[in-house]
């Protein structure tokens, strides 16, 4: 059972299971197709191989619809990606996240106790940003205390500690990623990199928060799907592993070199640089400065390791959505909702 599939990284880690990876077994993607969640982002695999997918569109948070869905398909493994995930909407509204976050993963821990006696792994996917923000030096280790700072990054630490009580209390096998940014295809264009790609191709202003100046640590959405899965064939119950790209990169370098790659791309007409787009905004409030992974001990346990540069990563995104304007209309309009009324209700 893959919880949050229709959305950005569980859409990739649903196609890298079934197209790529070495998984024999049957994936249900249980989604309640929120605004970041988007059922045509697979429906390609539900008529390719309807043997192996179901979709199941049903809230994390509700104690009998994921009853129903256990005893129905007989599941035996969990991989938990459902969550609110943009920190600018937790600041604004951040119910949403702790019910679904907190309430939601509790929820799930609580019906993968039930069924204790099949349950092979409940793992939890979450975010680097539980540890808080570093300065200048450093990297998150699994041994940094937690330290988040905003409402998002708060309701995942929350539910990390969850995951991993159940693991002690309960001997539930459970494991934990926390992972880096992620980029690529599907990406909801709320987040950086796909909103500075649309923005730059449509000659619409950049909005850098702050000087530009923080730094994160990028990882392309395939390689962290990889780590998921081989986390999850063979990373040790109830440990937790740090996943990352060793790419730390300054945003305003970030939305520089998309600027780049969409001059090379797309010229405007005038031929002026889109770097010139750049417009600088009020800053997040409790804007973390750093994030950087050490993902040396999934590196020296699991032999996983980043494969994908930030240059090629990169250039393949910005490609994808050169290349997918009807999913980006459909997203961008809301209109892809409209299908979703009319198949899901
Ligand atoms: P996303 O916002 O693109 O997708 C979230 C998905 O969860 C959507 O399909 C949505 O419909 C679904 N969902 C939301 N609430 C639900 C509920 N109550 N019940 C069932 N489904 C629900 O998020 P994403 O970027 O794909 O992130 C997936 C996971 O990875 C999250 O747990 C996030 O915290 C974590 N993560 C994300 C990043 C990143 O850079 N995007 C990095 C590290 C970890
Ligand atoms: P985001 O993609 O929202 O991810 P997160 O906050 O989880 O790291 O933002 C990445 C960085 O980019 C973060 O430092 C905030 C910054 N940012 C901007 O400068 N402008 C924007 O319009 C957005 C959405 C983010």
């Amino acid at each position: 059972m893959v919880t949050g599939g229709c959305g950005f990284i569980g859409t990739c880690f649903i196609r890298y299971l079934l197209l790529e990876s070495d998984f024999s077994g049957h994936i249900i993607n249980v989604d309640k197709l929120t605004y970041a969640g988007n059922p045509e982002n697979l429906a390609d695999i539900q008529k390719s191989i309807p043997g192996r997918y179901t979709f199941i569109k049903a809230d994390i948070c509700d104690p009998d619809a994921m009853n129903r869905v256990f005893e129905s398909h007989e599941i035996d493994t969990i991989c938990n990606f459902a969550a609110e995930s943009h920190v600018d909407r937790s600041i604004v509204a951040p119910d949403a996240f702790i019910k679904t976050n907190i309430e939601g993963t509790f929820n799930l821990l609580e019906t993968a106790r039930r069924n204790s006696d099949r349950l092979v792994l409940f793992h939890h996917v979450s975010t680097d940003e539980v540890y808080g923000s570093l300065g200048p030096e450093g990297l998150f280790t699994e041994q940094t205390p937690y330290h988040p700072n905003s409402p998002y990054a708060a309701s995942k630490a929350a539910s990390d500690h969850l995951v991993r009580a159940y693991g002690k209390t309960y001997a539930l096998p459970v494991t934990i990623s926390n992972c880096s940014n992620n980029y690529g295809p599907y990406q909801f264009p709320e987040k950086l990199i796909p909103l500075m790609i649309l923005n730059a191709f449509e000659n619409k202003p950049l909005p850098v928060y702050g000087d530009g100046g923080n730094i994160r640590d990028w990882l392309f959405v395939n390689d962290h799907c990889r780590a998921v899965w081989e986390i999850m064939k063979a990373g040790r119950r109830g440990q937790t592993y740090n996943v990352g790209g060793r790419c730390e990169m300054r945003n305003l370098d970030t939305v520089n070199m998309i600027c780049r790659f969409v001059d090379d791309l797309v010229p405007r007409e005038d031929h002026k640089p889109r770097n010139d787009l750049i417009t600088f905004v009020k800053d997040r409030p409790g804007h973390d400065l750093r994030y950087a992974i050490d993902c040396s001990k999934l590196e020296k346990e699991l032999g996983w390791t980043p494969t994908e540069s930030f240059e090629t990563g990169l250039k393949k995104t910005v490609q994808w959505y050169l290349d997918h304007p009807q999913w980006v209309q459909r997203v961008k309009s809301g209109e892809y909702r409209e299908w979703i009324k009319r198949h899901y209700t």
